[in-house]
């Protein structure tokens, strides 16, 4: 049975459907489906339109092994950090079950989260040219109007920023993909046929988010 929607619905349909897709089966991602997405990269908007994005496609399953040592080496330390400043632990502060809260903090902590990047069959390295005013906006609009249309295409997608959280590993990466000095790598997605669907993450409820002409005044009492 096909279900119509209108332009709104079906909008904002594929944004509660995306959610981060980090298990993928073998079945390669078509170039139409792939010309789809990055087409939808190239129609975000950029401060003063300039356009700073720019996009490595890797299929190499060398070279997306490589990308998933370095992001899982760089999620790995960035987690331990979050350990060792308790951050993480107030993070899972409500988990009562110890035996599951230890699990997840040697998970986190182990190197292993992120390096899953790898297993995706295409990665979309974005980088951005250094010397434009707003460029982590500019990639960051890029890659939420690709992850959509990854969703819209039945398709799954993970945002990546592991691999260029520390600067050591975006040396890495500039070296692994050739990247010139005046381009910063900025994050991996990964595109693939997803496994399973996946649970929705919780979000804070909008009456948290939203004031009243001035910070603090709540949008929902005040409303008329
Ligand atoms: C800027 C940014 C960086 C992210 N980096 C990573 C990452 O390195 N590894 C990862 O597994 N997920 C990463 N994510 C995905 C988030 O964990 C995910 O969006 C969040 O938990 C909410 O889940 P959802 O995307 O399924 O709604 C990143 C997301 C964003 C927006």
């Amino acid at each position: 049975m096909t279900e119509t929607y209108s332009l709104a619905e079906a909008t904002m349909k594929v944004i509660l459907d995306r959610r981060s897709i980090r298990e993928f089966t073998d079945e390669p991602v078509s170039e139409e489906d792939l010309q789809a997405i990055l087409e939808c990269a190239r129609q975000a908007p950029s401060g003063e339109n300039a356009q700073p994005w720019r996009f490595i496609i890797v299929k190499d399953p060398a070279r997306r092994k490589a990308i998933a040592a370095i992001a899982g080496g760089g999620s790995g330390r960035r987690f331990t950090a979050e350990f060792v400043t308790k951050k993480m632990q107030e993070r899972f502060a409500t988990l009562q079950d110890e035996a599951k809260k230890k699990a997840a903090f040697e998970k986190l902590t182990s190197g292993q989260v992120s390096a899953f990047v790898g297993d995706a069959p295409v990665i979309i390295v974005v980088c951005g040219k250094k010397d434009t005013w707003d460029m982590p906006y500019d990639t960051s609009a890029a890659i939420e109007n690709m992850l959509l249309m990854i969703t819209a295409l039945g398709l799954g997608g993970c945002w990546v920023i592991a691999p260029c959280i520390d600067v050591r590993d975006e040396e890495r990466m500039q070296e692994l993909l050739g990247v010139p000095a005046g381009y910063k790598v900025v994050s991996a997605i990964s595109v693939g046929h997803p496994v399973r669907p996946h649970r929705p993450r919780p979000r804070l409820p909008l009456h948290e988010l939203v004031y009243s002409e001035e910070w603090g005044t709540p949008y929902y009492e005040a409303k008329q």
